[in-house]
């Protein structure tokens, strides 16, 4: 998945079309906001004033929309995202090996994305798959079972 990086009037452009295509309503905000952040990997400030003008919300509020749910991102992220699960029945399913493993293999901390804007790793806190711990996912891709081996072959998968 690459992103072309948009800026000023293409932002604006992305927006407009989106409000155009999705509408007005307060309740599309979030549907809005994924598009955006789906199209330039992160919803960005520009996009957050033109969204605000266009739907009639203030900045404040779009802003904490966007800062509340964990698929949305106010700061620029990698081509790829990796959520780790941190919750306890994935951590005591072997969660913590995966984990060092998977900071030393791309040499990142939580929350870090990398020089050559490839990953951002991220910890997460259940996502409902307790049952196959430890669990990850990469952009739409989940992983069960996973263990420390396993890592580099599946980071390759990902260009
Ligand atoms: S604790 Fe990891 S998926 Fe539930």
């Amino acid at each position: 998945m690459s992103k072309e990086v948009k800026q000023g009037q293409d932002v604006q452009k992305l927006v407009r079309t989106l409000v155009e295509d999705l509408g007005h309503e307060k309740a599309e905000l979030i549907p809005i906001l994924q598009e955006i952040n789906d199209e330039l990997g992160y919803i960005s400030d520009d996009a957050i004033t033109e969204l605000s003008q266009l739907m009639n919300i203030p900045t404040s509020h779009i802003y904490s929309v966007a800062t509340f749910y964990r698929m949305l991102s106010t700061e620029p992220r990698g081509r790829h995202v990796l959520q780790f699960c941190e919750s306890a029945p994935c951590h005591v399913a072997g969660g913590r090996l995966v984990w060092q493993k998977l900071q030393r293999v791309l040499g990142l901390e939580n929350g870090e994305t990398s020089p050559d804007d490839k990953w951002t790793l991220l910890t997460t806190s259940c996502l409902g798959v307790c049952g196959v711990g430890p669990v990850m996912i990469i952009d739409n891709d989940l992983y069960g079972n996973v263990t420390p081996e396993q890592v580099p072959d599946i980071l390759s998968n990902y260009k």
